[in-house]
């Protein structure tokens, strides 16, 4: 196993090689700024050290990783256009750097692109790929269905908020290290259990995610309180909603009433949501959600080096600040 950064520089060497600007440009510029503004590649870290787990070599993912990463990136350019975003990594997103039909169009070649980038492979081994990949990718367009049917509904129970989670975002986390094991040939009891790791580091990483959208700085990358803005239904709000006395219940829910682009709002629902406690139940969420996933990892068929490997990485997440 190498360090997360020798796999975060291997994959930025490899991904800048096959992006590349050409005409139109109002195309492909896009596609190159949002991959190339920064982020923290944790997915196509993620395949590479998913194939160094069965096998040593990491190389025969790179294609893969570059797939996830840029499937990531087209569902960020839509999601921003959807989530009303401005920033993206500290930077203009691309509907607001350039315009709305740029951020659909880039966007969707870049999903192409995701499994253009698949083509190398042996049959054997382009088939499960693609199947994951696009089982995961519808998954990923209800998640976010679920996600704005939600702004504007009154009752999302936590249950119902966590599967919209694991769809939007968690299982492409699992696909990530699926797809590493797929390359490398690892059995398929292996592949699933790595799948299902990842899936629940998914679904801590995204209650991570809302907890820093409110409560993280401008090294976060976007906007601060956007999830409040646009009164979306996140772990923090709804924990919160369940502590809340009487009056801060009301409070809330008036708050919620509106998408008007205010401070005030931001102020005040930040400071309801530490009074009623919802942020250090929502921290205390992401740990046990975290240990869960630990306790998967046992029954992979590893080296206790590896698995110590798997551990520190989930550990280090679960304290991310960006
Ligand atoms: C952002 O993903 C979208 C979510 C699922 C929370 P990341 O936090 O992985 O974004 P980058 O790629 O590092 O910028
Ligand atoms: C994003 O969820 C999930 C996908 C992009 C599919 P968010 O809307 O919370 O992600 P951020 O906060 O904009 O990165
Ligand atoms: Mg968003
Ligand atoms: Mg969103
Ligand atoms: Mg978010």
């Amino acid at each position: 196993m190498y360090s997360t950064e020798h796999y975060r520089e291997a994959f930025l060497e490899f991904l800048n090689a096959e992006i590349n600007v050409k005409e139109p440009r109002n195309l492909y510029e896009p596609i190159q700024y949002i991959l190339q503004i920064g982020g923290k590649r944790l997915r196509p870290i993620l395949t590479l050290i998913a194939a160094d787990l069965f096998s040593g070599d990491y190389h025969k993912a790179l294609n893969a990783a570059a797939a996830v990463e840029v499937f990531h990136n087209f569902s960020l350019i839509h999601d921003d256009i959807m989530d009303k975003a401005p920033l993206r990594r500290g930077k203009a997103t691309v509907h607001q750097k350039w315009n709305l039909n740029i951020g659909i169009l880039s966007g969707d070649a870049m999903l192409v692109k995701a499994y253009q980038l698949l083509d190398s492979y042996p049959a054997e081994i382009f088939t499960p790929l693609t199947q994951l990949l696009s089982r995961t990718a519808l998954q990923v367009c209800e998640g976010q269905q679920w996600d704005m049917d939600f702004e504007t509904e009154t009752e999302v129970p936590i249950d119902t908020y966590l599967q919209m989670i694991r769809y939007k975002t968690a299982v492409l986390v699992g696909a990530a290290l699926q797809m590493g094991a797929i390359v490398v040939g690892a059995s398929r009891n292996d592949q699933e259990l790595l799948y299902n790791f990842g899936e629940k580091i998914g679904l801590a990483f995204q209650l991570q995610d809302d907890y820093l959208d409110t409560f993280g700085d401008y090294t976060f990358g976007k906007r601060i309180g956007g999830d409040i803005i646009e009164n979306k239904k996140t772990i923090l709000y709804l924990k919160a909603l369940a502590l809340a006395n009487t009056q801060q219940h009301q409070a809330l829910k008036q708050y919620y009433t509106t998408t008007e682009d205010n401070e005030i709002k931001i102020a005040s629902v930040k400071a309801l949501f530490e009074a009623t406690g919802a942020a250090q139940s929502v921290r205390k969420e992401i740990e046990k959600i975290t240990d869960e996933a630990l306790e998967l990892l046992s029954k992979l068929t590893i080296t206790e080096e590896k698995h110590q490997y798997l551990r520190d990485f989930a550990v280090g997440l679960m304290g991310r600040k960006v």
